[in-house]
C-alpha cells in the first residue's frame, strides 16, 4: 500500500491505495478559514498537522492489515501558501493563502522591480495576488519584526512533511508557483532573489516530487500508528497531482477539472513557448516536464450560485433534470460567469457576470443550461489559447463537477470541439500523491506506467458536428461581452 495525503484549502483528504490502485480506505479532515478583513484568508499551519495527524490515525486504526505494508506516504498541497520559520524551524505567523487577495501593491513592485518581461521570461508566470513572492514582500512591508526573524520560507504540503520527517525541502511543481523559480532551469532565481534582498539560504533545497527526502520519525509514527521508517516522498502542488492521477502525462493531454472554480490543464513537455503569461506555466510533478494552465474563478461555483439562490432545497441532479430538453445555445439565453471576477484570459477581478437575451419564454431549465454554457465558455477561453499557440487539442479527460453529468460531459465535447473521456474513478490530487509515492518506491519505472495500471476511462463522449457549430457563432458573442 501508499499513502497520498491532499492538503487541499478546506480539508485533508487522506488515500490508503493498493497496488492496483484501488482506494482502500478514505478519511478527510476539515479546517476553517482564517478571514480576519475582506481579502484576506489564512490559516494556521499547526491545525494541517494536528488533522493530518488525526486522519492518519482513524486510517490505520480501520486498517485491518499489517501497518508494515504501507511503504510510502506522499502528498498533493495548496499550492502558493506562505509559511515563514525562524531559525528554530518555528512558525512565526499564520500562513498566508493562494486565495488571500491583499497583496496588489506587492505585485505592483514586482513589476516596478524586476519588469514584467523578464519576470515572465525567469518565472513564466505574472505576478499574481496569489502568488507567494508577493506575500512574502507583504510581510516584510507590513510586519517587519515578524520578517526579520524569518530564516526560511516553506510552502503548505511541505512544512506538513517536514513535521513528519524532520527535513526540510521544497519541490519543482510548488517552488514554480512562488515567483522566485528560473522555471525553464529550475533553479531558485539569484536575480529576483537578490532584487528583493532575499538570501539562498531563505529557499529550500529543491528535489523531484517522487524523490525520497526522509522517513516517518518516531514520534510521528507513535502518534498515527504508521510504521516508524516508513519512506516519504516529496509530493506536488494539487494542479500537478490532480493531473497525475487523471493521467496527464504526454503530449497532447489536456485535463479540464471542474470544481468552485475550472481548470483547463496542458501537459507540455517543452518550457520555452510563450503564453505572454495568458495562462499559468509550472513545471509538472513529472521530472523534467511541464504544464501549462487556465483558470476560471466561478466555474462549479457559478452553478451553485444559482441553484442556492434559486432552489436551494433541490439536489444538483434534480436541478439540472430538463436541461437536456433544452436545444444548444439555450433559445438565445447567454451568460458570462464573472460572479466574482475572471482569471484567464482577463486577469480582472472587478468584473461581474451578467444575463444576457431573456425572452419571457425561458424558463428555469433555460437559466440552468445558460449557465452551464457560460461556465464552459470560459473554459473554452483557455483552450482557444492553447490552440492559437499552435497546440492539437482534440481529446480532453474531464473531472469534477463538470463530470457528474451527462448533458454537461456532451456541452463539453459540442463547445471544446474535441473528445471528451470520463474517468471510471476519480480521485484527483490525492492518488497523483498516492502515484508519486508508488513511483517513488519503485513498484513502476515511470508515471505514466503507473497511470496505465491505476487510470482507465469509463466513456468517451464525441462532439456533434450541428452542436459545434452553434456553440462557434455564441463563442464570439460570448467573446464580445467582456469588452
Ligand atoms: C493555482 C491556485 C489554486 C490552488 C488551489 O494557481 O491558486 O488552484 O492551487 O489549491
Amino acid at each position: 500500500y501508499v499513502i497520498g495525503v491532499d492538503l487541499g484549502t478546506s480539508a485533508v483528504k487522506i488515500l490508503l491505495v493498493n497496488q492496483k490502485g484501488e482506494v482502500y480506505k478514505e478519511v478527510s479532515k476539515s479546517y476553517p478559514l482564517i478571514i480576519e478583513r475582506s481579502g484576506y484568508s489564512e490559516q494556521n499551519p499547526e491545525e494541517w498537522v494536528e488533522k493530518t495527524k488525526a486522519g492518519l490515525a482513524e486510517l490505520i486504526e480501520q486498517f485491518d492489515g499489517d501497518v508494515n505494508d504501507i511503504e510510502g506516504i506522499s502528498f498533493s498541497g495548496q499550492m502558493h501558501g506562505l509559511v515563514l520559520l525562524d531559525q528554530e524551524n518555528q512558525v512565526l505567523r499564520n500562513s498566508i493563502l493562494w486565495n488571500d487577495t491583499r497583496t496588489t501593491k506587492q505585485c505592483e513592485e514586482i513589476y516596478d522591480v524586476v519588469g514584467k518581461q523578464q519576470l515572465l521570461e525567469i518565472t513564466k508566470n505574472p505576478a499574481l495576488e496569489g502568488f507567494t513572492l508577493p506575500k512574502i514582500l507583504w510581510v516584510k512591508e507590513n510586519e517587519p519584526e515578524v520578517f526579520e526573524r524569518s530564516s526560511v520560507f516553506m510552502l503548505p504540503k511541505d512544512y506538513l512533511r517536514y513535521r513528519i520527517t524532520g527535513h526540510i525541502h521544497m519541490e519543482y511543481s510548488d517552488a514554480a508557483g512562488t515567483l522566485l523559480l528560473n522555471v525553464a532551469k529550475r533553479e531558485w532565481s539569484q536575480e529576483i532573489l537578490t532584487q528583493f534582498g532575499l538570501s539562498s539560504e531563505f529557499c529550500p533545497p529543491l528535489v523531484e516530487s517522487h524523490d525520497l527526502v526522509g522517513n516517518v520519525t518516531a514520534e510521528f509514527a507513535q502518534e498515527t500508528g504508521l510504521s516508524e521508517g516508513t519512506k516519504v516522498f516529496a509530493g506536488g502542488a494539487d494542479n500537478a497531482c490532480g493531473a497525475i492521477g487523471s493521467g496527464i502525462l504526454s503530449e497532447g493531454k489536456t485535463l479540464c477539472s471542474i470544481g468552485t472554480s475550472g481548470v483547463v490543464l496542458s501537459y507540455e513537455e517543452r518550457s520555452d513557448l510563450d503564453f505572454e503569461g495568458k495562462v499559468h506555466y509550472f513545471n509538472h510533478g513529472e521530472e523534467n516536464t511541464f504544464y501549462t494552465m487556465g483558470v476560471t474563478l466561478a466555474a462549479g461555483y457559478s452553478l451553485s450560485w444559482f441553484k442556492d439562490t434559486f432552489a436551494k432545497q433541490e439536489a444538483f441532479d434534480q436541478f439540472l433534470e430538463g436541461v437536456n430538453e433544452v436545444p444548444a445555445g439555450s433559445n438565445g439565453l447567454l451568460f458570462t460567469p464573472y460572479i466574482v471576477g475572471e482569471r484567464t484570459p482577463h486577469a480582472d477581478s472587478n468584473i461581474r457576470g451578467s444575463f444576457i437575451g431573456v425572452d419571457a419564454a425561458h424558463e428555469r431549465k433555460t437559466f440552468a443550461r445558460a449557465v452551464l454554457e457560460g461556465i464552459t465558455f470560459s473554459l473554452h477561453e483557455s483552450i482557444e489559447i492553447f490552440r492559437n499557440s499552435g497546440k492539437t487539442i482534440d481529446s480532453i479527460i474531464s473531472i469534477g463537477g463538470g463530470a457528474k453529468n451527462e448533458t454537461w460531459l456532451q456541452m463539453q465535447a459540442d463547445i471544446f470541439n474535441a473528445k471528451i473521456e470520463k474517468l471510471t474513478s476519480e480521485q484527483g490530487p490525492g492518488m497523483g500523491a498516492a502515484m508519486l509515492a508508488a513511483y517513488g518506491c519503485g513498484w513502476f519505472n515511470s508515471l505514466k506506467e503507473c497511470a496505465e495500471v491505476f487510470i482507465q476511462t469509463a466513456k468517451t463522449y464525441h462532439p456533434i458536428p450541428e452542436n459545434v457549430e452553434t456553440y462557434k457563432k455564441l463563442f464570439s458573442l460570448y467573446q464580445q461581452v467582456y469588452t
